[in-house]
């Protein structure tokens, strides 16, 4: 499945001219309605109601309705053959109404594609974004070898959401084991549930425990051979500011970092010795703000100066990724 951005700065239209637009939809989607006529209409309403992203929006809302599957190239053989029934029009219908209310489609179907996996998705745990599946590629690049020598090569996944980093990890790398922490209780379980659909094993646990409390825990260090995190950071100051789809659906507590968005970061960084066993890589994993890695880069050379901080970008040449030594060997 494609990834649909969710983020867009749209200012929403009145709610007068929403209902009139669902109205008409109502009557304007019937049984004999075709795949193609449905999209286009479909189209039209999230137009009007000024949705972000209408035309991937539509199609993937009538791949739900009709069950066709996500594959654009069925979409597109189904057009002028395929002909909605009635309980399929009313459940468009519906969808059309959440979407128009700036619900991310991800929410609206109820999973996403992350990495070749499809993950359940329910608000207001994180969608997985397509910067993250970057962080996974790099890591996977970088330490998949070293990682499958180990015994079983133990992952520390900081704020879980959905699960996608930890399971992901180990769908790739068969002896790992992974550690997730999340404060949320509605992403502990879908993580957990996310990983008995897709792994079918029980090498994958997310703890309803925050990263702190999780750190400050003697059991636990020296008992991990990688740490990776797609922490919260936007700034507290941003979060107001961001798409509806965003603000009004996703956890705050997922993307909130604090006043200058660096809160878990540097919490991380500042823990990870104590974490990291010395027999595994010493290195942590970060996605970050483009804003952040220079800063990091500075707090790093500052605070431990004997850690090295590597800066990734992501596809659209933003500085993404941030990778921190702490025994540098390059
Ligand atoms: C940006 S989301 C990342 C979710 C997922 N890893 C992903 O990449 O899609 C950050 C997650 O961290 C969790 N979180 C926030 N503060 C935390 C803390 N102090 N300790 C552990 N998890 C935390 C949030 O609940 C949220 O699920």
């Amino acid at each position: 499945m494609l990834h649909l951005v969710t983020a867009r700065l749209m200012r929403p239209r009145g709610a007068v001219v929403m209902a009139t637009r669902i109205a008409s939809i109502s009557n304007g989607l019937n049984s004999k309605l075709s795949l193609k006529n449905a999209f286009d209409t479909a189209i039209q309403v999230l137009r009007q109601g000024n949705a972000s992203d209408p035309e991937a929006s539509a199609r993937y809302l009538l791949c739900d309705v009709t069950n066709i599957g996500y594959r654009l190239s069925d979409f597109n053989k189904n057009l002028n053959t395929l002909y909605l029934t009635d309980e399929q029009v009313n459940k468009l219908n519906s969808h059309l109404q959440e979407r128009i209310k700036h619900k991310p489609v991800q929410y609206i179907i109820g999973n996403w594609d992350f990495y070749g996996m499809t993950y359940l998705c329910e608000p207001p745990v994180l969608i997985p974004r397509p910067e993250t599946e970057e962080l996974v590629e790099y890591i996977l690049n970088e330490h998949k070898p070293n990682l499958e020598k180990m015994k079983a090569a133990r992952i520390l996944d900081i704020g879980a959401g959905t699960g996608v980093i930890g399971i992901t990890l180990l769908s790739q790398i068969k002896n790992a084991v992974c550690t997730s922490l999340d404060v949320s209780e509605t992403a502990v379980k879908l993580a957990n549930l996310n990983a008995k659909r897709l792994l079918n094993d029980s090498r994958y646990s997310c703890k309803h425990q925050s990263f702190l409390d999780h750190a400050t825990d003697v059991k636990n260090h020296q008992q991990y051979d990688i740490i990776v995190s797609n922490p919260p950071y936007i700034p507290s100051y941003e979060v107001q500011g961001l798409d509806p789809e965003v603000r009004l659906y996703e956890d705050h507590g997922a993307l909130d970092g604090g006043a200058d968005g660096l809160n878990i970061i540097k919490d991380i960084i500042n823990y990870a010795a104590a974490l990291l066993s010395p027999a595994g890589t010493q290195e942590v994993w970060l996605e970050v703000s483009h804003h952040h890695p220079l800063v990091i880069d500075e707090y790093i050379k500052a605070q431990y100066p004997q850690y090295k901080c590597h800066i990734i970008q992501d596809l659209s040449k933003k500085l993404r990724f941030v990778r921190i030594e702490l025994q540098a060997t390059k």
